[in-house]
């Protein structure tokens, strides 16, 4: 028999803690800011070594936070396994490795900055970590060391 362990979410129910749990994949992918729109000037000017003609790459961390309640029966807001999963099919797999201007169709159009593809992931995840019947929290990109955009799914 297979045990459910996907979380619940009851807000009625204030007995329940509600937790946030976070699941971290990596990926690395090429691309470059460039606004067509632009002169190469002007381009150079904004986005500087960002805008190198030939590309450049980073090695992305992305951290997914899901919330709900402990399962009673697991003790587990999310399996983890079916987390990770849903990461790699959803995006994972479409971005590592990959041209972010030119190989990704959720980046078609786009700008391809940290915070633009924070917004495309979340846009790609909810509805499956929802069918999971938890909650997405937060979307959180770090494209080095030192930046990283975070997406609550506001407006
Ligand atoms: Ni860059």
């Amino acid at each position: 028999m297979k045990v459910e362990i996907g979380c619940i979410f009851a807000p009625e129910n204030l007995s329940m803690p509600l937790v946030y749990i976070t699941r971290r994949e990596r990926f690395n992918a090429a691309h470059k800011l460039w606004n067509e729109e632009w002169s190469e000037e002007k381009n150079m000017q904004v986005f500087g070594k960002c805008a190198n003609q030939n590309w450049h790459g980073h090695n992305y961390d992305l951290f997914v936070t899901v919330k709900g309640q402990p399962h009673p029966e697991t003790g587990c807001v999310i399996d983890l396994k079916d987390l990770s999963k849903i990461l790699k099919d959803a995006v994972i797999d479409k971005l590592d490795h990959r041209n972010l201007n030119l190989d990704v169709p959720f980046m078609k159009g786009k700008m391809s900055s940290t915070e633009n593809l924070a917004v495309a992931i979340w846009g790609e995840i909810k509805t499956k970590i929802e069918s999971e019947g938890c909650q997405l929290h937060s979307v959180r990109l770090h494209e080095t060391e030192n930046n990283f955009a975070e997406y609550f799914g506001e407006e």
